[in-house]
């Protein structure tokens, strides 16, 4: 039953009840006179039927309150739903406002973002202005007056009349004239990340009006859940840039341990065929020649690395192949004798990662060897542990200071370290001046790791 039928029955219930009281009373009473007791039951008809009405006045005032608030709700449920539609921080930036003007019924919306350091709005997002309206008005504010007085406190700021509010500092020119504001902080676990203002309430007749203590109320509800939001796109926004720079790390590793060492290694090469020219003809066109050929091996490699972004000099051939191209490599640019041990069949089953960490590891050292060690002795050995596949690079040349290691420019000592602990494994440089490098690398052999 609703509210309207109940207000009709209760006045006809008590009509009827008051009247069998009183005609019953009067039926067993002789004494009383009927017209006594029609116009009692005429004066308790009207009081009851009075009171019925203010009764029910009352009930459906709350019943339009409650009414008003589950809308509210309603529309509180459905803006901060948008929120969490967004992941892009602009984007939530803007649907914060947006949807904040719609909830509350505001002609004008603005989020200020703050600066950190100076507390000045660094970022002002409008809603409710139209593009034109945002051109002629220059600048955007940068905290003083009432927006100010939001920031300074951190308290929610409601003001009927704005230029009669001793705070305001009026408007700049061209400003539309905007007379209600409600301003509340946008707040995640204590750190203010800004404020949102709102001008001009408009009532269901599209007046302007002042904010309710109840759009404050809502308006505080949703900057909850709009922090959240705002939050999580900042999250978001720093878990892209933190890929971006792994992946620039990971290109620059990439690089440095396989092409730029194969350029290298052409350098060198052109280097000793320089000074072969005079002598021996012959080895130095040998050696162009197989410049020349590097050199397209190295176009090909970055080709296919821009391609599928991998590197690709170890190629399908196994760790083994792989390692021998290397040296083979080494012999044409280095006057080093190289020896390899170890066996293929027991790396078969290594995952492709950990046989590309060691290949580049032994990359790095060869090219080390190459460049720095002046070595006649270079020897290579690859063995296997239940748990692990080792590999130990050992040259006997100049050695190098190992406490100064950390300070050098180079990368490829740290880049060989990163490769092997990103599968699990580590690096063990050990070197001594005048005697040599050995270079220990290992990496998991099973699923364990
Ligand atoms: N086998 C080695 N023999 C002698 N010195 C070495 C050897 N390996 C490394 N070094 C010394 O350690 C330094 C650091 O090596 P690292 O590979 O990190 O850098 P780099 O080779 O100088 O430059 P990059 O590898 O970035 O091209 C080298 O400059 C060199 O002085
Ligand atoms: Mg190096």
């Amino acid at each position: 039953m609703n509210t309207h039928k109940l207000k009709y029955t209760a006045i006809l219930l008590s009509v009827l009840f008051i009247g069998a009281v009183l005609f019953g009373f009067a039926a067993i009473n002789s004494t009383t006179s009927w017209t006594q007791v029609w116009s009692v039951f005429g004066i308790l008809i009207v009081g009851a039927i009075l009171f019925n009405l203010w009764l029910f006045r009352l009930i459906e005032q709350r019943e339009d309150e409650v009414h008003r608030r589950s809308e509210q709700m309603a529309a509180l449920h459905t803006a901060a739903l948008t929120l969490t539609k967004e992941i892009d921080l602009a984007t939530v930036l803007q649907s914060v406002v947006d949807e904040a003007r719609t909830l509350v019924k505001a002609q004008y919306g603005a989020l200020g973002v703050l600066e950190k350091e100076s507390n000045y709005i660094d970022q002002f997002i409008v809603s409710g202005i139209t593009p034109q309206q945002r051109a002629v008005l220059g600048t955007p504010p940068r905290g003083h007056g009432l927006l100010g007085a939001l920031i300074k406190t951190g308290e929610p700021i409601r003001v009927p009349k704005i230029s009669e509010d001793p705070r305001s500092v009026g408007f700049p020119p061209n400003h539309p004239p905007m007379r209600s504001l409600l301003g509340v902080p946008i707040a995640f676990q204590g750190e203010i990340l800004g404020d949102l203002y709102l001008t001009d309430k408009l009532n269901p007749a599209g007046k302007v009006t002042a904010f309710s203590e109840q759009d404050q109320q809502l308006l505080e509800m949703f900057a909850t859940q709009a922090a959240i939001a705002i939050k999580n796109a900042q999250f978001h926004r720093q878990s892209q840039q933190l890929t971006l720079l792994q992946e620039r790390d990971r290109f620059g590793m990439d690089l440095h341990d396989g092409i730029i060492q194969s350029i290298y290694g052409v350098g060198l090469s052109l280097e000793s065929a320089l000074h072969s020219f005079e002598e021996d003809p012959e080895d130095a066109k040998r050696r162009v020649h197989h410049s020349i050929e590097s050199l397209n091996q190295a176009i090909r490699d970055l080709r296919a690395y821009i391609l599928d972004l991998r590197p690709r000099q170890m190629g399908s051939e196994g760790l083994m192949s792989g390692l021998n191209r290397l040296i083979t490599e080494f012999r044409a640019n280095t006057l080093a004798t190289v020896q390899l041990t170890g066996t293929d069949h027991e790396l078969q089953e290594l995952p492709q990662p950990r046989s590309m960490a060691l290949f580049h590891i032994g990359q790095e050292a060869l090219a080390n060897i190459a460049k720095h060690a002046r070595a006649t002795q270079v020897d290579i050995s690859l063995w296997c542990t239940d748990e692990r596949v080792l590999m130990e690079i050992r040259d006997n040349g100049k050695g190098f200071e190992m406490e100064k290691m950390n300070a050098t420019i180079g990368h490829g000592l740290a880049n060989m370290q990163t490769r092997a602990r990103s599968v699990g494994g580590d690096v063990d440089i050990s070197s001594v001046v005048g005697e040599g490098t050995t270079v220990l690398a290992w990496v998991p052999r099973g699923s364990r790791g």
